[in-house]
């Protein structure tokens, strides 16, 4: 643990009275004038620190950042103490492209690369993403897997599981999945999932699961008004983003963990089942300029959707974009 870090601990376990510059610099084993260095860096953090002559410092709030110093303070579970590292940035380019970057030069399994801010965040198709600055989460977790490359399709699935099951327990709202793995609040989308590779036949270099939530932004640009959400919108209420992030990589971490370690994604699909929007629907799907009419009746373990089509035959559909027959909005 940092020093600042260690300074905030301190500050958060004594919430009520002030602490004194003395002695945070005996517990630290630094000096005072350090200290105070540090509690500057903690003020331009956004943290509100009363700092009282004679008294000393008394923390009254925390500011909704994802500097990893701020996440850390909510890691109720242990996560940041495993081998999950988070790095954060104020402005990229896309999340995404800052993990293959990092990938290349050797970071390693686990790692999560935030951003307050994407100048060219990239969605599915190479659509672009677009999220307001400091209000939404953005962020790309680097995988160095070890199960085969044919495996790779089950992890948007696990991230779209995670995601939606952390917005329902985090924030209540009802969010569903519509495959392959998109997040819903009714008809409209606040969670986008990209996921990319670089693999050979029989191993994986590296995986990336790049995830955009929409959480405290309001107003959304014209063109997305009626498909896009987010979670203020839904609940007319602010969210902490660095708890939200947590409790998303925390459910992502233990389902993955489910799949690839313990033969568990049978029950992951279950819940994905449960969960989506499009089960025993009247669907078309379009892909590869085709459209395909039909009832969907279910994913399997490769995280296919299956379709019943208009002939009655079973058809496994791997990739494409779908719809609701009867509905116009977003879904
Ligand atoms: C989609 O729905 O089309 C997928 C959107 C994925 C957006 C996220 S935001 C973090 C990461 N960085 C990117 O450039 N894209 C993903």
């Amino acid at each position: 643990m940092g020093m600042r870090d260690r300074i905030l601990a301190l500050m958060m376990q004594n919430q009520i009275g002030y602490l004194s510059g003395e002695q945070i610099a005996a517990e630290c084993g630094i000096s005072r004038a350090a200290v105070w260095k540090h509690i500057d860096q903690l003020k331009k953090l956004g943290c509100a620190i009363d700092a009282k002559p004679n008294c000393g410092y008394r923390l009254v709030s925390l500011p909704d950042s994802l500097d990893p110093t701020i996440v850390k303070t909510f890691d109720f579970s242990g996560l940041l103490k495993s081998d999950v590292v988070l790095k954060h940035f104020e402005s990229v380019d896309s999340t995404n492209e800052v993990a293959k970057r990092f990938a290349a030069k050797g970071d390693k399994d686990k790692t999560v690369y935030i951003a307050e801010e994407q100048t060219a965040g990239r969605g599915r198709l190479d659509r672009s993403w677009t999220s307001k600055k400091g209000a939404n989460l953005m962020f790309t977790i680097l995988l160095r897997p070890t199960f085969r490359p044919q495996d790779a399709s089950k992890v948007p699935i696990i991230a779209a599981v995670a995601v939606a099951q952390s917005l329902r327990n985090f924030t209540r709202l009802d969010a569903q999945v519509k495959w392959p793995n998109d997040v819903l609040i009714g008809t409209k989308k606040i969670c986008g999932i990209r996921c990319e590779m670089a693999a050979d036949f029989d191993r994986a270099e590296w995986l990336i699961v790049g995830i955009g939530v929409n959480v405290n932004q309001t107003v959304f640009p014209k063109e997305l008004a009626d498909k896009a959400t987010s979670v203020r919108a839904e609940s007319n209420r602010n969210t902490s983003r660095p708890q939200l992030l947590l409790s998303i990589l925390s459910d992502f971490f233990d389902l993955y963990k489910k799949t690839f370690e313990e033969g568990g994604f049978d029950d992951v699909i279950v819940e994905y089942t449960k969960m989506s929007v499009l089960f025993q629907q009247m669907i078309t799907i379009q892909a590869g300029g085709r459209e395909t009419h039909g009832r969907c009746i279910g994913f399997d373990r490769e995280g296919c959707l299956i379709m019943q089509n208009e002939q009655n035959r079973r058809v496994r559909i791997m990739a494409g974009d779908v719809s609701i027959r009867s509905e116009k909005t977003y879904v």
